[in-house]
């Protein structure tokens, strides 16, 4: 009788892949674009830029993508796609002085409703922003803005998660 050997491996990891959403499917490929933009190269503003462009011209309906680095007690603006934003946002000021204050991803599904909301685009209805640890320190935040109201849920929150703890481990040392 013929027999069939079965990979156990490449039919576990089918099985997983076909449990993701698109959403998470996308993730999972932004991750490893991102290690491959990484790959080499550790200047800082190099990186970070790269990794605003790919959020940018990969994740629909985004109007900007990028950078807030904590300078003394400040956010101050990094590399970014999109409009021109604001350079300083104080600490407990806007979606990113909050989310960056209580040290939390924050997701924004309407910004007119958010107090305090600080509006760099008009386009903008949407955001969410995710802190960037070094361990326990707060080197500052990623920024994602929407023109559609509700753009941003859980999966996103997840998968920009799991991007910045890619970054960040990478730049660890660089003193961001
Ligand atoms: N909306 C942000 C300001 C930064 S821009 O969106 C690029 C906030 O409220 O903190």
């Amino acid at each position: 009788m013929k027999t069939k050997a079965i990979p156990k491996k490449p039919a576990k990891k089918k099985a997983r892949a076909l449990q993701q959403t698109p959403k998470q499917k996308l993730y999972a490929s932004l991750v490893v674009q991102l290690r491959s933009l990484l790959n080499g190269e550790h200047d800082l503003i190099a990186n970070a830029a790269n990794f605003s462009a790919l959020l940018f011209n990969s994740l629909p309906n985004v109007n900007w993508a990028g950078f807030y680095f904590l300078r003394e007690d400040e956010l101050v603006l990094g590399p970014f796609q999109g409009n021109p934003a604001c350079v300083r946002i104080p600490m407990g000021k806007g979606v990113c002085g909050v989310a960056a204050q209580q040290c939390e991803t924050i997701i924004v599904p309407n910004v007119h409703e958010f107090p305090g909301h600080i509006a760099c685009d008009v386009a903008s209805n949407s955001e969410i922003v995710v802190p960037l640890f070094d361990g326990e320190r707060l080197l500052g935040v990623l920024d994602l803005d929407s023109p559609s109201i509700g753009r941003f849920d859980d999966q996103d929150a997840e998968g920009l998660n799991e991007l910045v703890t890619v970054f960040v481990a990478h730049e660890e040392g660089l003193g961001i």
